[in-house]
């Protein structure tokens, strides 16, 4: 049984996340994480919400709320929108979490006893009234180039130029309005990856199999213009994990917190620990998975993210790790993607622009959704979701293909034989034949497919072994053969039901909700995976009794994805 570690890039607390980030990392993640589950091996699927940073504390700020509380929520109904997705983490942690707090404070402690950090003065923007340094988006003022009056100091939202604080006219505190600014020196941290360049370089050419989607951004973080820049890890702001050398105040740095960045990806090692906490285990149990002095050198670690987090996986963190010098278990094998536009422009969360997995899980149930998604995965450039090709994909596949297989064997079956397996007759003629054959080369196919993390190829693979049932069914034709040769008939029915159940386990990973479905309507809880499929088709045995699911997905109609489409196309209030 191998062991694998699993993570999806964690998602910002503010807000409800869209169906692009979904498909960047957390739905390909649980797949993976469904798929080796399925095939018996021992997995952890770690996800959590990223909570530090200027944007949460705005996003609290918006909706009056003490920035600890508003995490605190929003934690709440991400999860339970997750759990409503079938996304099967297992656990979702906090970067805000006790652990996270300790473990980062650990990580820095550690890279400053081995001189890998810096700490260098800057002039900052400070707001007596406030009492603290503002961040330049705290400060607005007027725009120097079009004279909008409600520039930030990091960029004028009218014209879009990027400023200065400093550039601002009039320019004022954003939290309390105060004009009694003044820019004072203050004190930083700064993580030294530039002295880590060569370790980095050398990693990630060790790195064989990683697509080049990701090696390439790595690469050219590393050589592009003036090399690896050593970066900052401090920020003046109330909410984030205080600046400490592990339990040691750390001088000079009273008041600050870790930049977010510094701390979300350890968030991945302390949602172990949080884990362990949440389930009554011990630290031996997740340190397992998390420290290869403790087992986990036989883990295999795949991270899951949007294309635009790679550099903070490929170089900040590892840069982390490796500066630490302890044995932690570091990524394996990084899967990134490319963005899915929304009909003809971006997923916007901040103009709300698109589809909310919220908003989706009201009008379509999730699988829906998860088998469009999964099945178009921006993998090898920008993909779009529009909703003809969601009706369509829709339609097609799940309703017509997969639904329809197993609503008319289910009731054909009934008609003639009754609500159990039929005996009689025996299967293994030229047809049959055929079908095991081909059914034995796509699920070989299938395995392959998901071991390497090819989302789409994998989706249609499973798509392909849909069909093939279909076919068979549609050519061997047991409603005509039943009137001359009923024994035959009934042999073929009984493969048939046998192939409900072989679907439920092959399609689980992606749409488990209706996988599950077809399991129970076969009375079945034989999760296990195919090996050999003649073997497999003979599960349910003559007298199993099995029900004539419902619907499995009813069609999308062109009403329907009008209404939709006006619903959704412009921002959401
Ligand atoms: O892009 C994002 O949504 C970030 N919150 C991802 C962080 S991933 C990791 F570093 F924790
Ligand atoms: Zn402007």
């Amino acid at each position: 049984m191998a062991r694998i570690l699993i993570t999806s890039a964690i998602p910002y607390i503010n807000g409800i996340k869209h169906l692009g980030n979904l498909i960047g990392s957390q739905l390909p993640a649980d797949l993976y994480a469904r798929y080796q589950r399925g095939r018996g091996n021992e997995v952890m699927f770690l996800c959590a919400t990223d909570e530090h940073g200027t944007p949460a504390e705005l996003a609290a700020a918006k909706a009056g709320k003490p920035v600890a509380e508003y995490c605190a929520e929003m934690h709440g109904v991400q999860a339970d929108i997750a759990r409503r997705f079938g996304l099967s983490f297992d656990h979702f942690g906090r970067s805000s979490s006790p652990q996270n707090h300790r473990l980062t404070q650990h990580f820095a402690g550690k890279l400053a006893e081995n001189g890998l950090i810096r700490e260098v003065s800057e002039k900052q923007v400070y707001s007596k009234a406030d009492g603290r340094f503002l961040p330049d988006r705290y400060i607005e003022g007027t725009c120097p180039n079009c004279g909008y009056e409600k520039a930030r100091g990091d960029q004028c939202e009218n014209c879009t130029k990027q400023l200065d604080p400093t550039d601002l006219i009039d320019p004022r505190s954003a939290i309390s309005g105060s004009t009694d600014l003044e820019v004072r020196e203050t004190k930083h941290l700064y993580l030294c990856q530039s002295q880590m360049k060569d370790q980095l370089d050398a990693w990630i050419d060790s790195k064989k199999d990683w697509p080049v989607l990701t090696t390439s951004i790595a690469k050219k973080w590393l050589h592009d213009g003036d090399g690896l820049q050593d970066r900052g890890i401090t920020r003046d702001l109330d909410w984030g994990i205080p600046v400490r050398k592990g339990d040691e105040d750390w001088p000079g740095m009273e008041g600050k917190v870790f930049y977010v960045w510094f701390d979300a990806p350890i968030e991945y090692i302390a949602c172990g620990a949080e884990w362990a906490e949440a389930k009554g285990k011990t630290d031996a149990d997740w340190e397992r998975w998390w420290r290869t002095d403790k087992g986990a050198d036989d883990v295999r670690y795949v991270q899951f993210m949007g294309k635009d987090n790679v550099p903070f996986h490929t170089l900040s963190f590892p840069a982390t790790i490796l500066g630490s010098r302890e044995p932690w278990k570091m990524v394996d094998h990084l899967k990134s993607f490319n963005y899915l536009n929304y009909d003809g422009g971006q997923f916007s969360t901040s103009q709300g622009r698109g589809v909310f997995m919220d908003q989706a899980l009201d009008i379509l149930p999730a699988d829906y959704w998860r088998w469009w998604l999964l099945s178009h995965a921006p993998e090898s450039s920008d993909a779009e979701f529009t909703w003809e090709n969601f009706q369509a994909s829709v339609n097609k596949d799940l309703a017509d293909v997969l639904g329809n297989f197993v609503s008319r064997i289910t009731k054909f079956c009934r008609s003639k034989f009754g609500e159990e397996v039929p005996a009689g007759g025996a299967w293994g003629g030229t047809r049959e034949e055929a079908l095991i054959a081909e059914l034995t080369r796509r699920i070989r196919a299938y395995e392959a497919h998901m071991e390497a993390m090819e989302v789409r190829k994998s989706a249609q693979e499973l798509r392909a072994i849909w069909v093939a049932g279909n076919e068979y069914l549609q050519n061997a034709a047991p409603w005509t053969l039943f009137k001359t040769d009923p024994e035959q008939a009934a042999a073929q029915v009984r493969l048939g039901l046998n192939l409900i159940r072989l679907y439920a386990v092959l399609s689980a990973p992606f749409i488990p909700e209706s996988a599950a479905k077809m399991m129970a309507a076969m009375h079945c809880t034989d999760w296990s995976w195919p090996g050999d499929v003649t073997e497999a088709l003979g599960t349910l045995a003559p007298g199993h009794a099995f029900t004539v699911p419902e619907v499995l997905f009813a069609k999308i109609t062109d009403e329907q994805r009008e209404e939709w489409q006006a619903r959704f196309s412009g921002q959401r209030s």
